[in-house]
C-alpha cells in the first residue's frame, strides 16, 4: 500500500511497457514496473512474453544476459531453460526438473506497436478486456509516431482523474471556459466528449476533445478543430513512488508536408507544456479521499466509482475513493 495514496499504486488492468521497436526478434529487456523485477523477450516466432525475472534456481536476472533460444529464455547463470508459459523445460546438467521450477507469467498484448503487461496481483486474475487497435497507427493518412516519455511522483490514479476534473482546464492549461463534457462509462472504458475553447499565441482556439480512457493504463486524446491530433497516454506503475509516462503522438497529415511537420511539432510541445504544468501539481499535492467538489467541478465522482473496479478488494481501504 503506498503511504501516499489510500489504494495500491498498482491497479488491476493493461500497462505500456515498451515499444514493439525497442525488443527485437530474440530481444530480451529487463523490467522494473509494478515494484517487481520481471524479464520481456521475444521468441524467434515474433511474440512477446514477460515473466518474473528472477530464476527459481539460485536467483540470477533473466533480464541481464539471459539469451532467447527459439521461444524460451535461457538463465545466464546455469543455463535453465523457461518458456513463455514459465515452466522450466530444461537443465543442461540434470535429467529431471524440479516440480517447482516455474516462473509467474504476465498476459501480453501487442498492440499499436506498443508491448502491454496486464497487471493483477496474482495469476487468478485472468484479464477481463482487449487492448484496442487504434485505427490511426500505421494509417497512411497519420504522421509517424513521436515519443516523449517523464517519470512522475505520483499515482496513475491522480493523473487519470485530471482529464476529468473540468475546471483546472481554466486555472491550470488556460482554457478560457469551462468545457462542456458528456460522459459514458461502459466496462473498463469511460469516454469523455468535450467542446473547449483555449487561448494560444496564435488566437483563440476552438475545438472538441475525445478522451477514451481504458482503465488507468492507456487513455486516447484526440483533438479536432484547427488540425486533428492523437495522443496515446500510457501510464505504467514503476513502484509505490513513480509512474513512467508515455506520450505517443500522431496528426493527421495536411496536404503540405512542412505544414504537416509544423502542425505535428505544436502539437506535440502543447501537449507537453500542458503535461508539465500538471506534474508540477501532481507531485506535491495530496489525494483527498474527501473533496469539497461544488458545481461545476465535472464528474470526478463518477470517475472514482468507475475507478474502483481496477483495485482489488484486498488493496481498497473503507472509503478510500
Ligand atoms: S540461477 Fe538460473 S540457472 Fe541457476
Ligand atoms: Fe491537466
Amino acid at each position: 500500500m503506498s503511504s501516499r495514496f489510500p489504494f495500491t499504486a498498482n491497479p488491476i488492468g493493461w500497462f505500456m511497457v515498451a515499444y514493439s521497436d525497442e525488443l527485437k526478434p530474440a530481444g530480451v529487456m529487463p523490467l522494473h514496473y509494478f515494484g517487481r523485477k520481471l524479464v520481456l523477450f521475444r521468441g524467434q516466432d515474433g511474440v512477446a512474453r514477460v515473466l518474473d525475472a528472477h530464476c527459481p534456481h539460485l536467483g540470477a536476472h533473466l533480464g541481464h544476459g539471459g539469451c532467447v533460444i527459439e521461444n524460451n529464455i535461457t538463465c545466464p547463470f546455469h543455463g535453465w531453460r523457461f518458456d513463455g508459459s514459465g515452466s522450466c523445460v530444461g537443465i543442461p546438467y540434470a535429467k529431471k526438473i524440479p516440480p517447482a521450477a516455474m516462473l509467474r507469467r504476465w498476459p501480453v498484448s501487442e498492440k499499436n506497436g506498443m508491448i502491454f503487461v496486464h497487471h493483477a496481483p496474482d495469476e487468478s486474475y485472468a484479464p477481463t478486456w482487449e487492448v484496442p487497435a487504434l485505427a490511426e497507427h500505421e494509417s497512411q493518412a497519420w504522421t509517424g509516431y513521436a515519443r516523449r516519455r517523464w517519470r512522475v511522483r505520483t499515482n496513475v490514479h491522480e493523473i487519470v482523474e485530471n482529464a476529468f476534473d473540468v475546471a483546472h482546464f481554466c486555472f491550470v492549461h488556460g482554457a478560457i471556459r469551462l468545457p462542456e463534457s458528456k460522459v459514458t462509462m461502459n466496462g473498463p472504458l469511460f469516454q469523455v466528449n468535450s467542446h473547449t475553447a483555449f487561448d494560444t499565441p496564435a488566437g483563440v482556439m476552438e475545438g472538441d476533445i475525445d478522451i477514451d480512457t481504458y482503465g488507468f493504463g492507456l487513455f486516447t486524446a484526440r483533438y479536432r478543430g484547427l488540425i486533428e491530433g492523437l495522443i496515446i497516454a500510457s501510464l505504467t506503475p514503476i513502484d509505490d513512488e513513480f509512474v513512467d509516462v508515455r506520450f505517443t503522438f500522431t496528426v493527421k497529415r495536411v496536404p503540405d508536408e512542412a505544414a504537416t511537420a509544423f502542425v505535428a511539432q505544436q502539437f506535440m510541445e502543447d501537449a507537453c507544456h500542458q503535461l508539465e504544468q500538471d506534474i508540477a501539481v501532481w507531485e506535491h499535492k495530496r489525494f483527498l479521499a474527501r473533496p469539497l467538489l461544488c458545481e461545476g467541478d465535472g464528474p470526478i465522482g463518477l470517475f472514482r466509482k468507475w475507478a474502483r473496479q481496477f483495485y482489488p478488494v484486498s488493496t481498497l481501504r473503507a472509503r478510500a475513493i
